[in-house]
């Protein structure tokens, strides 16, 4: 029998560095459609990991994110939609902040860059930038489309990426290499909306002299040493090689109005990272008491590895500049998330929506799952449905949930739900189990902590995880079901359960909460999972399951689901064709041929030949003045020595072949969309 509190030494000293103040962001979601998993993965959780942690150990934390309102493509879907751009962004943000509440990520604000403060916000640094002389103006000549009716900034133009050739990229900058463009360097330059390839313009733009600012961000990164190495070293390398100008201005209706410009908006990029700031004025009531507490604070903005650039390079130049609101501490930069192997896609089933999970599992399972995964570093991580329910059923349910489950049932059913006393103990099996134990509890908050404080989240998890194992192992070998006198086994197990929700509390705040109410004890702080703070006597609650297992029947569906994938094309493939509506102005059978007809069809700015398979179905005579649809930016092909430069589009079914034609004259030139 041990008397357990003599035996705690106080607590263990802290490796913490003194609580202070901390602002972490989350990169800001476009408010442009559903929050995805790799998002999740990358930003919102492990930020919310570090936030629940740093709350609980006495920091003021400012966890702040919002949506990103502005840019080309919430314009253009806003458009396809129909929808005014304020109230398409609203229902983003509505739906983002929902989602994340499911999740349990825990913002203390979840603001938006079209904000009041936000505006005014870009609008006062560009001032400041001006005075300070890193703003200079320039004429470009921009694509602008004459079918369209607009310049054509960024996302409104694809084509190929100038450096590593990848087709169908947007004209800011290559999501496969990583690389940000200036206006006008993508090669093979067309319109995203109808393909037609855009005419010149002049435009005068504001331009962010970031080159003059090259040697004060190489000082900023290589004295901060909180910085990932590996990034660190390919942003130096980018620096370099010669920062370029950057375009901040953009000739759109939708976005931060420049001061003094007539229709010119700032560039979504500029305003969007200016929009963590705004973000902590919204919630502080004013911008003077915001940057008190984020000067005073260490500042965390988490990140995916395709906005390096624009984190360390374009967002860290205009604080430092502007130097009202201090520079990033932490970039934490992971990779992307990829599914069974395989990177997600929407439009090719290849995907998991975060609300199809929630609708079958607990949310505490995503973010036990990921974060298990999920390493500090760039690498890309891999969602396998089997390692899921392998680690769900392994780790979840049959380590940590079976030793709650078992101890506190075990109080409830033997002791009438009482922790009880460990002096009442007659014999224990192991007291030297028991100690080591016991030093576990005292020791593990402080490790653990450190692997969160770190980013080190998936070290973090095992070791939890190992101690839960430890807990498992001495409440087996004890046996207290067979040896009602063992009273100190429970009595430890006890408190083991309240370290263990403490741990738990910043991976799994439901699980976390759950345990609490079982144990009928209330959240704690941190450093007091090291104590037995569980005291004999204490009334616990009934026991409830925590974790149910994953069944093979629902991994086996989502297996299915996967495996019936199909190669669905998405928009940008259609969009590649350019169909229109033509009138064919002549058609005469092609000599020697029974099936082919030469045709001459108008398609609006021209004329084009067409040779089609069209003799058996109908007469030459006959197709004269029909209106007709044709694909007009296929490559020529020759049939009996005849180039046929356009396809006309006809319905077959049980041999006969049937024209397409349009519902109403649209007049020749109309495009298919
Ligand atoms: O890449 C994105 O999804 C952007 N909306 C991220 C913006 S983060 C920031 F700096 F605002
Ligand atoms: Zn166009």
């Amino acid at each position: 029998m041990v008397a357990f509190d003599d035996k705690i030494p106080g607590r263990v000293k802290s490796s913490l560095a003194k609580a202070g103040n901390v602002v972490i962001t989350s990169a800001l979601p476009y408010a442009n459609g559903e929050i995805h998993l790799g998002h999740i993965t990358s930003t919102y959780l492990p930020a919310d990991i570090l936030a629940r942690y740093l709350r609980s150990t006495g920091h003021r934390v400012l966890f702040l994110c919002g949506s990103d309102d502005y840019g080309t493509p919430i314009l253009i879907k806003a458009e396809q939609e129909n929808k005014k751009p304020e109230d398409y962004v609203k229902f983003w943000n509505e739906r983002d902040q929902k989602d994340f509440k499911k999740l349990g990520i825990s913002f203390d604000i979840f603001h938006k860059t079209s904000s009041e403060e936000n505006i005014k916000l870009a609008q006062h640094f560009f001032d400041v930038l001006g005075r300070k002389g890193f703003i200079f103006k320039k004429t470009v000549s921009q694509p602008y489309c004459e079918y369209d009716k607009k310049f054509l900034p960024d996302r409104y133009v694809k084509g190929t990426c100038p450096y590593c050739n990848a087709e169908e990229q947007y004209s800011d900058g290559c999501e496969k290499c990583g690389r940000v463009f200036e206006p006008g360097e993508i090669k093979n330059e067309h319109c995203a909306l109808c393909k037609r390839t855009p005419v010149r313009k002049k435009s005068e733009h504001c331009f962010l002299r970031l080159s003059a600012f090259s040697d004060e961000l190489r000082d900023w990164l290589l004295t901060n040493n909180n910085l990932q190495a590996d990034v660190k070293n390919y942003v130096l390398k980018w620096i370099d090689e010669g920062l370029k100008e950057w375009d901040i201005t953009r000739d759109i209706p939708w976005g931060v109005p420049v001061p003094n410009e007539n229709n010119k908006v700032f560039y979504g990029w500029f305003d969007n990272a200016i929009g963590y700031a705004s973000t902590a004025i919204k919630y502080f009531g004013g911008a003077e008491k915001a940057k008190q507490f984020w000067n005073s604070s260490k500042i965390y903005h988490y990140i995916g590895k395709d906005i390096v650039y624009h984190h360390y390079l374009f967002m860290t130049a205009i604080r430092l500049i502007t130097n009202e609101f201090k520079a990033p501490d932490y970039i934490p930069t992971r990779g992307y998330l990829l599914l069974q192997g395989k990177k997600f896609s929407k439009s090719r089933g290849w995907y998991i929506s975060l609300e199809d999970f929630l609708n079958e599992f607990p949310p505490d399972y995503l973010r036990f799952y990921l974060s298990s995964i999920t390493t500090y570093s760039q690498h890309d991580v891999n969602f396998d449905w089997l390692e899921f329910q392998a680690k769900i059923n392994n780790e979840l349910v049959a380590n940590i949930g079976n030793f709650v489950n078992r101890t506190l049932t075990f109080i409830n059913t033997k002791f009438g739900g009482v922790v009880p006393d460990p002096e009442d103990t007659l014999e224990t099996r192991s007291a030297e189990l028991e100690n080591e134990l016991v030093d576990k509890i005292k020791c593990i908050a402080v490790s653990v902590g450190k692997d969160i404080e770190s980013n080190s989240h998936d070290r973090a998890l095992k070791k939890i995880l190992e101690f839960s194992s430890a807990c498992n192992y001495y409440l087996q070998l004890e046996e207290p079901w067979k040896n009602k006198n063992n009273k100190t086994c429970l009595y430890v197990c006890a408190n083991a359960c309240r370290t263990l929700s403490i741990l738990l509390a910043p991976f799994l705040p439901f699980a976390s909460e759950k345990i609490n109410n079982m144990l009928n004890v209330k959240t704690a702080d941190w450093l007091s999972a090291s104590e037995l703070k569980i005291k004999p006597g204490h009334k616990i609650n009934a026991a409830e399951i925590l974790f149910n297992k994953v069944e093979d029947g629902s991994i086996r569906k989502r297996l299915e689901k996967l495996g019936g994938a199909k190669e669905l094309l998405n928009i940008e493939d259609f969009q590649k064709l350019d169909i229109r509506i033509g009138k064919v102005t002549s058609a005469e059978n092609v000599p020697k041929s029974e099936k082919l007809l030469k045709l001459m069809v108008d398609i609006g700015n021209e004329t084009r030949q067409c040779i089609a398979g069209m003799a058996k179905f109908y007469k030459a005579q006959d197709l004269i003045g029909k209106n007709v649809v044709v694909v007009v930016n296929l490559k020529p092909v020759k049939f009996m020595g005849l180039e046929s430069q356009c396809m006309m589009l006809a319905a077959e079914k049980d041999g006969s072949v049937v024209l397409l034609k349009p519902d109403k004259d649209v007049g020749t030139g109309a495009l298919i969309r």
